[in-house]
């Protein structure tokens, strides 16, 4: 009976918790529109709200628009997007968290960004043909699933069956040294490096999360900064938080044309150092900068000379740079060049350049977890070989990946030819039914995902109903990343990964333009758009890049509200706290 009564007393607890985190996720949401509310009051009283106001960003957020004059957010509940911890909010400070964790343990436990939160719902709920046909499509998560076939044949080859004593015990936590060659050849060859790389200046992990996680925590103290562009992979938030404790500084970019702006979110060296120089100014200490190549989610691919004004500006400052390349080889257009700085002649810090890769992306083997970092500094290497001990892979799968990448000419003869050839087809597929809805895009050659924009489909366009838009796909079983986890600066942006089955992707993008339609019925009646929005929606053209419109002004300050009393009750009907208390 005691045990009994103590299993009963902690499924109580469990699920007491599990309420109170809806409980809050619930109320940060009708906050948000309740802050947007009170900001539109201000307005119409002479009182302004920028952007920043009603939903600020990760880390260090620099104020858009006008640099100089930086607002540096460090709040907790501005760390995340789905902010659900210990806040300083006046509104939720009666939460505790959980009792048996540390002030640490419940900022990990309950700060998540919404693609975690968003995941979670798709991993017990995938689709799957046979089993689960009503299951969640992952349009989300970037992922190749175009060629399972052609690897699980390659794995499962004699040469790939091996053991001996050294894979089953414990090695160099740097990785085996014959890993480690197997892997400086690799990216000699790939990544078309003039002189030979060093196997001693390779360090191998569980995959590049683990390689942020550690580079950050030796490069940075604890609330020191690393700049990055945005709109970037999101995790990247998390892992160089979670352990670490760092920060980023955003350099926001955007999708206007202009004359420096010479194509949507490009990255300049103007904009790094006026971010540089704003984090300065608020006394925020910057170690070094990331850049992602080819650019996850944009698909922009750096041309040289861009990537050496970014290494000079960085040299300029003694930042350190962190070039993510972990999408080299899925540049899916053979006429489209792609240089790795590995490549380059002459780095202008080498001892600063960091440079990390892994298969995950382009051999789409993302649960075996692998990932290298190349640096000819030796000081971290050999920190980072410390922080190898947590972060170390299998034996067994060190043997398995070198005779992978040792197979050039099965890379060469049959790997990438027919990789990139179903990436092309899935992308062309995407584009057409995208250019049939009318939905501009970035029409970019490298990646496994797709950068959209939906901002015609937001009324008020905010992220708050960015956010709703993102839940709605998720209630029609789609998986879809917004804007704010890639913390993109203008609302209204989606990724689509679209490098699933042929199959699966009818299936998704079936899912995607019903909740479309739905959404521009719902824009056209019922919070009452006017109907040249929906109109011109439908009319939207954008064969190539994207067909920008301009940015859509609110109409009046009450019908505003009025639209966030939709907003609202939207929220109240489709709340899972809601639907869960009922049921309590
Ligand atoms: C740009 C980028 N870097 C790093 C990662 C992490 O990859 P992994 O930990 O699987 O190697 C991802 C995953 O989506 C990514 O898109």
């Amino acid at each position: 009976m005691e045990e009994r009564f103590l299993h009963l007393e902690e499924q109580r607890v469990q699920l007491e918790q599990r309420r109170l985190e809806l409980e809050r996720e619930h109320e940060i949401r009708m906050f948000g529109i309740f802050a947007q509310m009170l900001g539109i009051l201000k307005q119409g009283s002479g009182a302004s709200t920028g952007p920043a106001t009603t939903m600020s960003c990760q880390g260090f957020d620099l104020a858009p628009g006008n640099p100089r004059q930086a607002r540096i957010s460090q709040g907790l509940e501005q760390m995340f997007p789905v902010f659900s911890g210990l806040s300083n909010n006046p509104g939720i400070k009666h939460f505790q968290g959980s009792p048996y964790l540390s002030t640490r343990g419940n900022d990990i436990k309950f700060k998540h960004t919404i693609t975690e939160e968003f995941s979670a719902a798709f991993l017990v709920d995938q689709y799957d043909e046979d089993k689960n046909p009503n299951g969640i499509i992952n349009f989300g998560i970037s992922e190749n699933k175009l060629c399972f076939d052609l690897l699980s044949k390659r794995l499962n080859q004699n040469d790939m069956h091996h053991i001996e004593p050294p894979l089953l015990q414990y090695s160099d936590w740097r990785g085996h040294l014959f890993l480690r060659e197997e892997v400086a050849r690799f990216l000699t060859y790939y990544c078309k490096a003039t002189i030979p790389l060093k196997p001693e200046n390779v360090t191998l992990f569980n995959g590049c999360s683990s390689v942020f996680s550690a580079l950050a925590t030796i490069l940075c103290d604890p609330g020191e900064a690393l700049m990055i562009p945005t709109p970037f992979y999101g995790g990247i938030s998390t892992h160089i938080y979670r352990y670490g404790n760092v920060q980023l500084v955003f350099v926001h970019l955007d999708s206007k044309i202009t004359e420096t702006n010479t194509r949507p979110f490009q990255l300049t060296v103007e904009k790094l150092e006026m971010a540089w120089q704003a984090a300065r100014s608020e006394g925020v200490k910057v170690k070094g900068l990331i850049l992602i190549n080819p650019q996850n989610p944009l698909g922009d691919i750096y041309s040289q000379g861009e990537l050496l004004e970014y290494l000079e500006f960085a040299k300029r400052h003694e930042l350190h740079v962190i070039l993510d390349e972990l999408y080299m080889l899925s540049v899916f257009d053979e006429s489209v060049p792609f240089h790795s700085v590995l490549s380059m002649n002459r780095l202008p810090d080498p001892q600063r350049t960091h440079v990390m890769w892994g298969t995950s992306k382009d051999f789409g083997i993302s649960g075996i977890r692998f990932g290298a970092l190349y640096t000819e500094n030796r000081d971290v290497s050999s920190a980072l070989a410390s922080l190898c001990y947590f972060h170390g892979i299998c034996g067994i799968i060190q043997y398995q990946i070198a005779q992978l990448l040792r197979d050039h000419d099965w890379i060469n003869q049959v790997y990438l030819p027919t990789n990139r050839s179903r990436i092309k087809a899935a992308h062309t597929y995407i584009t057409d039914e995208l250019k049939t809805l009318g939905i501009p895009f970035l029409n970019r050659n490298s990646g496994l995902y797709i950068w959209i924009d939906l901002r015609r489909y937001l009324l008020t366009g905010t992220f708050e109903e960015e956010i709703l838009l993102c839940r709605r796909f998720l209630d029609n079983k789609l998986l879809v990343a917004c804007g704010k986890d890639f913390q993109c600066f203008e609302p209204g942006w989606f990724r689509l990964v679209f490098t699933e089955k042929i199959h699966r992707l009818q299936l998704g993008m079936q899912r995607f333009r019903e909740v479309l339609e739905q959404q521009a019925q719902e824009l056209h009646g019922k919070i009452s758009v006017p109907r040249q929005l929906v109109e011109q929606e439908v009319q939207a053209d954008s064969t190539e890049e994207t067909g920008f419109v301009p940015g859509q002004q609110g109409p009046m300050n009450d019908s505003k509200i009025r639209d966030l009393i939709g907003l609202l009750q939207q929220q109240m009907g489709s709340s899972a706290w809601l639907q869960k208390s009922s049921l309590e």
